[in-house]
């Protein structure tokens, strides 16, 4: 298992020596550089229109079932992935479910916002990442599984909105997708045997910014609410104190184990995943209320679910 201590990057093929890698925890002006990564970002990343307008009609207190299936319908793609999710263990086995409105009427709008997005989001977030070496489909299933942990570890937490903790795990490292290409041409211009001791140094060191800041500034140039793009800019954030937002340390928490945990780009048969020796070796964790006390039960939860993930790829 890879805790927290095996998070070292080799930088043989990334960068410069640097002493001065912890300047970006600095107060400083950011957002202009963000900014400048997405500037034109929907070429490289389709802007998921239809998933947004799904969730601002599911948001609207005005919006009908059958404007939301209207509008859900007019992508045969979305349509056939969000019935074979629905039907999937992971939403619970239920009979059969074989249109657009059955699944707004029986699994509410918070469950259709769930499948539009993770539907939208597959196909961005398969592609591999060279930059992050990261593998086709590495991405996506971390991201995955980033996602239903946290709406676990939130239903235990009593969070309220399971729907936007989802979302936030399922686009907290978004931001490696647009951070790609300028990071693989960084690396390339500024070749160097040292160490950087995190992924985030190396981005702050090459770039000036990082993939949570960048994921964070893409989603709300989407329009996605700041329930969303908060946890994603936060998922990094080392401060583990009850000032931070539930939300945030949920996402970071559902992060660290799932990086923890090691998923790749083929999933096993079997994870192990011994609470015991995790505990001991990563201290402290974020604090989320009820997680320590049932971290065994959700996790038991959390891979007989994740087990369905091959099922919503189209
Ligand atoms: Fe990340
Ligand atoms: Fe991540």
């Amino acid at each position: 298992m890879s805790g927290r201590r095996a998070g070292r990057v080799n930088a043989a093929t990334h960068g410069l020596v640097v002493d001065a890698l912890k300047i970006y925890r600095k107060s400083r002006k950011s957002m202009d550089i963000e900014e400048k990564y997405i500037v034109g970002v929907d070429r490289l990343i389709p802007r998921p229109d239809l998933a947004l307008e799904v969730l601002k009609i599911a948001q609207d207190s005005g919006g009908t079932v059958a404007d939301l299936a209207k509008k859900i319908e007019q992508d045969p793609n979305l349509t056939a992935n969000m019935l074979r999710m629905a039907n999937s263990s992971y939403f619970g086995h239920m009979r059969e479910i074989t249109s657009i409105q059955e699944i707004i009427i029986r699994l509410g709008y918070d469950m259709v916002k769930i499948l539009a997005i993770t539907s939208a989001s597959a196909g961005i977030l398969t592609s591999p990442q060279e930059a992050y070496h990261l593998e086709p489909r590495t991405l996506w299933n971390h991201s995955h599984a980033c996602a239903i942990l946290a709406g676990i570890i939130a239903r235990y937490a009593g969070l309220e909105n399971n729907y936007t903790v989802y979302t936030a795990g399922l686009l907290h490292d978004i931001g490696k997708v647009v951070l790609n290409k300028p990071l693989l041409a960084a690396c390339a211009a500024n070749r160097t045997d040292s160490r950087f001791s995190s992924i985030l140094d190396l981005e702050h060191f090459m770039l000036h910014t990082d993939h949570a800041r960048v994921g964070r500034a893409l989603l709300a140039a989407w329009g996605l609410p700041e329930s969303i793009t908060g946890p994603v800019g936060g998922h990094h954030a080392t401060e583990w104190g009850k000032a931070a937002p539930l939300p945030v340390r949920i996402v970071s928490l559902a992060n660290f184990l799932v990086e923890s945990i090691g998923i790749r780009s083929t999933l096993p048969d079997v994870y192990l995943f011994n609470v015991e020796e995790f505990l001991r070796e990563n201290q402290p964790l974020p604090d989320v209320p009820n997680f320590m006390a049932v971290m065994g039960r959700i996790m038991e939860e959390f891979f007989s679910r994740f087990g369905e993930t091959d099922l919503i790829l189209a």
